[in-house]
């Protein structure tokens, strides 16, 4: 596995964990840490070994946003040309399922990332927000579009025009989060929870996430219509008959990723 000057790499079982690490700046995105994200992300994308992704960062802070000191004196020329936001987007085109593991602080683009990723599990102490308002701007990495549709119009709003932070239990009764682990042991628990969804048949882990990161871009007609085809594609893998009679010969099933 490569080194990296932002980013702590490593595997457990068949989950890969990247952990953002910047910590004397809460983990601030700027480009040097998102290009190795980027890059960690497509090496495990590529890696057979690994089934599911876990994006964490410390203790104090996923991230805290954008690196607001490399954009301070930026003009929309620059930032027009940037490649910055083109990281997210990579990010979304990932195949495997990522994990966004949130503690502490997780704002303005942290916020952002983790909404790009397929689950996020919060410990006890994260906090979320689109706190962009408070710099004279707005969210600029899909907030304003995700966030929405994460947690409704009224609470995205709510967030993104005064800066509001909400807790763990806030994040986990708006339907931002789908699970809160204890602070003791949280990274043990979410990569865990990668190993059990990495323990899944591959191809069709791959098509579940292509079909609900559909339900956001979709008309429910078109959604369906996908999904029918996604599904009935499954029939012509050979997991799909291993677990099927797995599961007649009262067995576990042996997934080999075809
Ligand atoms: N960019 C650059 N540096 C940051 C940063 C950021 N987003 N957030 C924190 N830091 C740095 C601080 O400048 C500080 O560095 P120094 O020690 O060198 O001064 C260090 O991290 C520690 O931060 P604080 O001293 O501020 O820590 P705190 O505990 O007092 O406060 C905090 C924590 C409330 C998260 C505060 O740091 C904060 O408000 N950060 C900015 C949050 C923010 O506005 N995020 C949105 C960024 S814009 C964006 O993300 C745009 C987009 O949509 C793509």
């Amino acid at each position: 596995m490569s080194s990296y000057d932002n980013l702590l790499v490593r595997s457990q079982g068949r989950a890969g964990l990247i952990q953002l690490n910047r910590p004397q700046a809460l983990n601030a995105l700027n480009s040097a840490l998102m290009d190795e994200l980027v890059q960690a992300l497509q090496a495990f994308d590529a890696d057979d070994g690994i089934g599911c992704i876990v994006i964490t960062g410390n203790e104090k802070a996923f991230a805290a946003g954008a690196d607001i000191r490399q954009m301070v004196d930026a003009s929309v020329v620059e930032m027009m040309a940037s490649p910055f936001i083109s990281y997210w987007d990579a990010v979304q085109k990932v195949t495997k399922p990522i994990v966004a593991a949130v503690s502490g602080w997780c704002l303005g683009g942290g916020c952002e990332l983790a909404m790009i990723c397929d689950i996020i599990v919060a410990a006890e102490n994260a906090v979320f927000g689109q706190p962009e308002i408070n710099l004279g701007i707005i969210p600029g990495a899909g907030g304003t579009q995700r966030l929405t549709r994460a947690v409704g119009k009224s609470v995205a709003m709510d967030m993104i025009l005064t800066g509001r932070r909400i807790t763990a239990q806030e994040a986990l009764q708006f339907g931002l989060v789908s699970r809160i682990l204890p602070d003791a042991a949280f990274l043990d628990r979410a990569l865990e929870l990668a190993n059990e969804i990495a323990g899944k048949a591959p191809v069709a882990l791959r098509v579940a996430k292509e079909a609900v990161n559909h339900a956001l871009e979709m008309s429910l007609a078109e959604g369906v219509l996908l999904e029918r085809r996604l599904f009935n594609l499954l029939f012509a893998t050979e997991d799909q008959k291993e677990g099927m009679a797995a599961f007649v010969e009262k067995r576990p099933a042996t997934w080999k990723g075809r």
